[in-house]
This record gives C-alpha cells, sequence and structure tokens, in this order.
C-alpha cells in the first residue's frame, strides 16, 4: 500500500515511528506492507519518492529540523505542495495528518476532494474535514468507490467508532457520553494533585496530547468536533457548533477542583451526543463514579445501546504513536477489503 502523508507533526511522527519498528511483523502477520511515497509538511519541507521513503530517515531528517536534510537519491524530488501530492503522486491512500481547523476544515478539506477527485482512498486523523464536511466527503467516496476513515479522529487509536459501526452493528445506539479529550483531562488529572493550570497544559503540550493551538482544547471545541463526528457518523445526524452547548475548563480554579474534591468530587469534562443534542459541559461527579477514574490522557466513551445497554470502551484518547495507530487501523481495514 503507497501512501501519502499531509502533515508530519506528532501524529505523522508516531504513524511513521510505528511503519519503521513493525514492518517486519506487519508483513509476517497480515501481509501487509506500507510505502509512504510522498510527506507534506508546510514549513518544514515535502518529499515524493514513488518507489518510497525510509522512515527512519523521515524522523531523523524532522528530529534535526526538517525534511531538507533527507538523504538524496535518484528520483527524490523535492518541494511539491500538497494539492500536487493529492493529484501526481502514485499513493493509493491519502493520509491527513495536518493540524485540525474546526472552522473550515481548510486547507486539508481541498486535499481530501482533490485526492477522492483522483482516485485515492482517504484517512484522516485531521477532525476539520470530517466535522465539517463529512456528508460531502462520505458521498464522495462512496461514489468514486474509495474508502474515507478517520477512527484517529475521536478517542486516537482506541477503536470508538469502529467499535460503535462495526462490532455493535445491529444494536441501535441511543446516546454517547464520556470524556474525549485528553489535554483538559489530563490537566484536571494533574491539578487535583495540587498542579498549577499553566504547568499542567505545558506538560500536555510537551506530551504530545495538544491541539497546535491548545484553546480548541481547553474551551471545549475539541471536544465538541469529536461530537460532532460521532453524531454523523454513528447517528447521520448534522450538528454545528451553534447548535450545541459548549464550555471547556479554562475558567476553573485551584479552588473549584479543591471544594470538589471536598466532598467527594472530580471535575470531568463531559460530551453528550444524542441523534436529538450534543453538548460538552464541566461537570462534578462523584469519585465512586466510573467516569472519575478516568485519569490522565486516557478517554472514556459510554455507548447506550438497545440490546447490550450500556458497554464503556476506556483508552488512550491523545498521543502521536496512539493517534498514529488509530491511522494504521484504518490503513489495515482498507487493505483488508481490497484483498477481499
Ligand atoms: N488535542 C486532542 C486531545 C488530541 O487532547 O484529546 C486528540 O484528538
Amino acid at each position: 500500500m503507497k501512501i501519502a502523508m499531509i502533515g508530519f507533526g506528532t501524529v505523522g511522527q508516531g504513524l511513521a515511528q510505528i511503519l519503521r519498528d513493525k514492518a517486519d511483523e506487519l508483513c509476517e502477520r497480515y501481509g501487509f506492507s506500507a510505502k509512504i511515497v510522498a510527506v507534506y509538511t508546510r514549513s518544514r519541507g515535502s518529499l515524493v519518492h514513488p518507489h518510497g521513503l525510509d522512515p527512519a530517515a523521515l524522523l531523523q531528517a524532522i528530529a534535526g529540523g526538517s525534511l531538507d536534510q533527507y538523504p538524496e537519491q535518484d528520483r527524490l524530488e523535492r518541494g511539491w505542495d500538497a494539492l500536487r501530492i493529492a493529484r501526481e503522486s502514485n499513493a493509493d491512500v491519502l493520509v491527513e495528518v495536518s493540524p485540525t481547523n474546526l472552522e473550515t476544515g481548510q486547507p486539508a478539506l481541498d486535499i481530501c476532494r482533490a485526492a477522492l477527485e483522483s482516485g485515492r482512498h482517504i484517512v484522516l486523523a485531521n477532525k476539520g474535514p470530517v466535522a465539517v464536511a463529512y456528508r460531502e466527503l462520505a458521498l464522495k467516496a462512496e461514489a468514486a468507490g474509495r474508502a474515507f476513515l478517520f477512527e484517529g479522529t475521536v478517542m486516537a487509536g482506541t477503536p470508538s467508532l469502529r467499535l460503535a459501526r462495526e462490532a455493535l452493528a445491529g444494536c441501535t445506539i441511543s446516546e454517547v457520553r464520556g470524556i474525549i479529550n485528553g489535554t483538559t483531562n489530563y490537566i484536571l488529572t494533574q491539578m487535583e494533585t495540587g498542579m498549577g493550570y499553566s504547568e499542567a497544559l505545558q506538560q500536555a503540550q510537551d506530551i504530545g496530547y495538544a491541539e497546535a493551538d491548545p484553546t480548541a482544547d481547553v474551551d471545549g471545541w475539541d471536544a465538541a468536533g469529536k461530537a460532532i463526528i460521532l453524531a454523523q457518523a454513528l447517528f447521520g445526524v448534522r450538528f454545528t457548533f451553534d447548535q450545541m452547548s459548549v464550555r471547556g475548563i479554562s475558567h476553573l480554579t485551584a479552588q473549584d477542583i479543591a471544594d470538589a474534591k471536598a466532598v467527594g468530587e472530580r471535575w470531568k469534562l463531559i460530551a453528550r451526543v444524542t441523534p436529538e443534542s450534543a453538548s460538552v459541559q464541566p461537570q462534578r461527579i462523584p469519585v465512586t463514579h466510573p467516569l472519575a477514574g478516568v485519569s490522565g490522557g486516557t478517554n472514556a466513551l459510554t455507548f447506550t445501546t438497545d440490546l447490550m445497554g450500556e458497554i464503556t470502551l476506556i483508552g488512550a484518547g491523545a498521543g502521536g504513536i496512539q493517534t498514529g495507530f488509530g491511522v494504521l487501523s484504518d490503513l489495515l481495514a482498507i487493505y483488508r477489503q481490497v484483498r477481499s
């Protein structure tokens, strides 16, 4: 499988690390082999090679500051823009892992459109195009007979969408509720131990949980974007931000955290999605509640179903390797589908 990566930040590098470290295992166990034939970054260079770029050398180059440091070789091309890669590279799959823009989905949305129009599958960890233009992309992909997959957009590689759409197919899901932002959950957890808000946020950024602009995380918009994706993917319903009640955690003080703690409660940023409504709100919940035990960058979602009652999924909600795995799980799904 030939893949083109648009974006080579935390998630793109996470995927490259997985492909570097698990190439033999993926080939032996599944017969799966992925070649990175193009990598684009906005300000740190871009590379195209029809026979594949070496993941280890890509990681080394970016660690040195720029893909320009990638060693010269025959047929290597530099400097292609993202649209040209989407249209003219020899990739089977375009992997969109550039920073999320929840307002317009751009520039990633146009790149996804171009990739589908050029006959490529698209896999996204970038939430923007999925939240903004889910229906358009789904219809385009269907018409072209190509995949439009985005497991990494919600709960990183923890299989929230695949669980709901595949393993629970046949159940009717009436509500999804839980913690779907790693940064805020990490901050709240650290503040309970006495750490200040700014230091906790800085740590979340250092670990690679936070968005390029962490305002989206702390003000609840990242979780709201994921709620929009869940509503589309699970209920076929489109919500916009102005139809949702959204509040983040940036107003919470150390005193608020201490007050909750004193009466056996914890603050959590809770998203709730039903076919009728979607919201994101900080809530005080008893420490005995299952969601209260979900700490740090971990996320959790409870699916309320008709046939199975409640099913709760707990796992990593952010992080480069974890979200890179979300992308890999989609690539493997395409590979299985193409083979069958
Ligand atoms: N910034 C996001 C979070 C990354 O903290 O959950 C995963 O989507």
